[in-house]
């Protein structure tokens, strides 16, 4: 079972040259973790395997976005997106994630894959906000619709500036 962990206002921030890499099975559960992930979560070795992904969930990410990724991971494309994670003692950092199915060479999935990377303060500018208010519908729609719900906000704000959260988060990384 997940335990419960109060967060601080400590942020830890990636370097320019970090890699946080995990690899899960198809539930989620961490089946590797690069030591940059351990360091930086504040992790021992060998305390993450076949633990569930969730274990550095933040409270302050709306569920929707989890949502929007294991749908973009079922449909077998990978994802993009800006996470807040949290690490072990509480305290928390940004990054900018790619995750992937992570097939065998004969194309049998056998689980996925994230590699992620230093967010630029300008895009989480951008997305701390946004974030804040699909928190906001989560909390006053419940656990039922709020995702859904939230998801809809996000997808409306950006559809009024012609996009969609992929291109929005690729350009923000890029630019
Ligand atoms: C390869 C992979 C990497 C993931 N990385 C993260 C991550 O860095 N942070 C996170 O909160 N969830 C991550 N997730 C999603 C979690 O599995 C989980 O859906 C999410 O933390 C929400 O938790 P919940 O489903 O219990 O609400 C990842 C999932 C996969 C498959």
């Amino acid at each position: 079972m997940k335990a419960t962990i109060t967060p601080t206002q400590i942020e830890h921030k990636m370097d320019v040259d970090d890699f946080i890499v995990s690899k899960t099975d198809l539930k989620g559960r961490i089946t590797y973790a690069n030591r940059t992930f351990l360091k930086i979560g504040q992790y021992p070795l060998g305390s993450l395997l076949n633990v569930q992904h969730n274990i550095v969930r933040h409270p302050d990410m709306p569920r929707g976005v989890y949502k929007l990724l294991w749908a973009t991971l079922k449909k077998g494309d990978e994802f993009f997106g800006f996470i807040k994670n949290m690490c072990a003692n509480g305290d928390y950092y940004w990054v900018f994630a790619n995750v992937t199915p992570d097939s065998n060479v004969d194309g049998k999935l056998h689980g996925y894959y994230s590699v992620r990377r230093q967010p630029s303060e300008r895009a989480l500018a951008l997305m701390v906000p946004i974030y804040k208010e699909m928190l906001t519908i989560e909390k006053r729609m419940g656990a039922r619709e709020g995702p859904e719900k939230s998801v809809a906000y996000l997808n409306e704000l950006l559809a009024e500036k012609d996009t969609n959260y992929r291109d929005f988060v690729l350009d923000l990384y890029k630019n």
